[in-house]
């Protein structure tokens, strides 16, 4: 059988990163090479993501950038994957008529067996089915790790949530949750190879176990990881305010390995615009679960997501919105500006939001916030937290680069190898991006 060089290009969240890993480990069984120059290869893959307009036009223009290397080299196959070619399907070889292959996002495992259809038959290929049989998710299985202490394990594929503006639903599909022995196991294969650090990953954490209906929810799944012996830290994302339980909270206070850190997007902080959104929560409630996460873990660091410029999106409802980040003081926030996804409820909504207000809208929140995010990196400064060290620091200078429990990097004078290791770290300056440090017990980190 023939080895083929294959680059992936990945697009988008962290699910399509674990995806990309999984294609990745698929291909390596089949026998081929990844390689890191796409100039080099003989099958590049795009792995897409179209939760925004813009997100999508990327694509187009990177697959725009490889067009003349297929024209110089017609054997190379050129393929298109995840979230846009989900949605578009056989569309993309209208758009892109020089794309080999289209698979789907529930298609990855079929991709060696695609890439020798192509090659053998010379023909274009399409695979974008979706199952709406909400079975378990199994095979999951991501490549080992490589030189990283952290690794992304999946729990759960697809949501059922259909929040008005967001396209997830139609490009993941239904939700489907990964037997619990499973994801088990393979924790416990990443630890045995050296990760300290797993982030189970899914949209909606928080209904793992639901469909299909299995014998272990969120909170109890976390308890079963965490007794996984050498493994120090979890993390995990993503958490739908609506179905937060008050197991989940009590996790945070009684399992350590849990860390302090939680992402729980709130989109808007207008009852009104919330309830457009499908979102199924209040700002009340939701002030309240930010409430008793705090109680139960002091110092949780809460991180969030908003869209502003919904469609009919007043100035009051922007105001309060901004109250919010006053009143919880986010760590740290992504925001975006609303982008109509065709097909999804809120793209036929009128609108009449003009575009000027929403940029003005996005510019204001962003300021707003950087001032709480600043001060929340400031309340650490002088104290001492354990940093698991990463990799080498972008910063240079002979520094590493880390994150504290909050999630927080820190880049502090170190060797490299104490990759891996957790080392503590004085915080000595906070600027909004990441925090400076000096470590306190070099002599034993080194040890
Ligand atoms: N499953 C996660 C979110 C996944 S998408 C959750 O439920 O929180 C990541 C973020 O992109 C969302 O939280 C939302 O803030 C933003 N987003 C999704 N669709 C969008 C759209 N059509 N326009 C602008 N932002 C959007
Ligand atoms: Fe999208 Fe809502 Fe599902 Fe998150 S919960 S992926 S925002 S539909
Ligand atoms: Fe994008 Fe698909 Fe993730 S649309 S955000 S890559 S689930």
């Amino acid at each position: 059988m023939e080895s083929l060089r294959f680059y992936i290009q990945t697009f988008g969240c962290q699910m399509n990163d674990h995806d990309s890993e999984v294609l990745a480990r698929l291909l390596e069984e089949d026998g081929h090479l990844e390689v890191a120059d796409p100039a080099e290869a003989d099958v590049i893959l795009l792995n897409t993501c179209a939760i925004r307009e813009k997100a999508e036009q990327k694509v187009y223009s990177e697959l725009g950038r490889y067009r003349p290397l297929k024209e110089r080299r017609p054997d190379l196959v050129l393929g298109l994957g995840g979230c846009v070619a989900q949605g578009e399907g056989r569309n993309v070889l209208r758009r892109a008529p020089y794309v080999d292959l289209v698979f789907g996002t529930q298609t990855v495992h079929e991709v060696p067996a695609l890439i020798r259809e192509v090659r053998s038959r010379r023909r274009r290929v399409v695979s974008t089915r979706m199952t709406h049989d909400p079975g378990p998710m199994t095979g999951f299985y991501s490549r080992a790790r490589g030189r990283s202490p952290r690794a992304y394990v999946t729990v759960m594929q697809g949501c059922d949530n259909y929040c008005a503006y967001c396209v997830v639903p139609y490009v993941r599909g239904r939700e489907r949750s990964r037997p619990a022995a499973e994801i088990v196991a393979e924790v416990e294969r990443l630890v045995a190879d050296g990760v300290v650090e797993v982030t189970l990953l899914g949209q909606n954490v928080n209904s793992y176990g639901r469909r299909p209906p299995g014998d272990v929810d969120f909170p109890a799944l976390l308890r079963r990881v965490a007794e996984v012996d050498g493994l120090g830290r979890i993390r995990f994302t993503t958490s739908h305010p609506k179905d937060l339980s008050g197991a989940l909270v009590r996790a945070f206070a009684e399992i350590p390995a849990v860390m302090p850190h939680l992402h729980l997007p709130i989109q808007s902080g207008s009852d009104r615009i919330l309830g457009a959104m499908g979102r199924r929560y209040t700002v009340e409630r939701y002030l309240g679960l930010v409430h008793a996460l705090r109680s139960a873990r002091p110092g949780i660091a809460l991180t969030s997501d908003v869209i502003v410029g919904f469609p009919g999106e007043t100035d009051a409802d922007f105001e309060a919105t901004l109250d919010v980040l006053d009143t919880v003081g986010y760590d740290g926030l992504f925001s975006f500006k609303f982008s109509p996804r065709p097909g999804t409820a809120a793209a036929g909504l009128p609108d009449p939001v003009p575009e000027p207000v929403k940029e003005e809208r996005l510019a204001r929140l962003q300021a707003r916030q950087q001032g709480h995010t600043l001060a929340r990196n400031r309340a650490l400064e002088g104290r001492v937290r354990p940093v698991l060290v990463e990799g080498p620091s972008r910063a240079g200078g002979g520094q590493v680069a880390g994150r504290t429990p909050e999630n927080k990097i820190v880049n502090f004078q170190g060797d490299p190898a104490w990759v891996g290791r957790e080392v503590n770290v004085r915080i000595v300056a906070a600027a909004v991006n990441s925090l400076r440090g000096e470590a306190v017990d070099a002599g034993e980190a080194a040890a």
